[in-house]
């Protein structure tokens, strides 16, 4: 349990909040498990969690969007994290990503937070669609994703663990054209 925080956006059981400075102990319960960073090239050093946790400030800061920290409404515990980050460099594509601490897994909580992030950055119409990658072996990201309607693309390299994964995509209804040259962050 942990102080109510602010929250930008909920859904029915979730509250989306941002990540603080002071937020090392909390990322700490979420990332520096070694059950959560399996998938993503862990385990993670408090070191590791550290500059985690300071990238997805300076996210926020420079493009406005980052994995953001998820709690549960009953109660304020963190459930894990949701959020985007810029896939292309202009940020008409962004990527989806989710890690859950595992006491919250297999209660619909991932698929609930993705669908939020979805329609929250579905809202901005000069995204024009959503990225998602996983690990080859993590099925349950694997279904989620289908079932949230991404389609499979293509395969691409994953830096932190060297591998290539499937990678999908998920298209916004409302998409505009926009100038390719414009950062979409600037019109936010
Ligand atoms: C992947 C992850 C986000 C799934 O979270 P979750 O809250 O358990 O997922 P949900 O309960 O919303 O379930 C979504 C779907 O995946 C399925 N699923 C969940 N765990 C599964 C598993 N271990 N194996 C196969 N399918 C699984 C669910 O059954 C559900 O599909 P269904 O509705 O058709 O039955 C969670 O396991 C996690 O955070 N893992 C660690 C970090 C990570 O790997 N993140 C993904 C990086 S790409």
């Amino acid at each position: 349990m942990h102080g109510s925080r602010d929250y930008f956006l909920t859904s029915e059981r979730l509250g989306f909040s941002h990540w603080r400075e002071d937020d090392l102990a909390l990322a700490m319960t979420l990332w520096g498990d070694p059950k959560v960073a399996a998938f993503l090239g862990g385990p993670f050093t408090p070191e590791e969690v550290s500059a985690r946790l300071s990238r997805e400030i300076a996210m926020m800061i420079a493009c406005k969007v980052q994995y953001w920290p998820v709690f549960l409404l009953e109660n304020n515990d963190l459930v894990g994290c949701a959020g985007l980050r810029p896939y292309t460099n202009d940020g008409h594509i962004l990527k989806l990503g989710f890690h859950l601490r595992p006491d919250y897994w297999g209660q619909g909580l991932a698929h609930e937070a993705a669908r939020a992030v979805i329609a929250f950055a579905f809202e901005t119409p000069a995204i024009e669609s959503l990225f998602a990658g996983h690990h080859p072996a993590n099925e349950a990201s694997e279904r989620l994703l289908k079932k949230l309607g991404f389609r499979w693309t293509h395969e691409e390299i994953y830096p932190p663990t060297g591998l290539m994964n499937p990678a999908y995509r998920l298209m916004n209804p409302q998409a505009s054209e926009m100038s390719p040259q414009k950062p979409i962050w600037s019109s936010y």
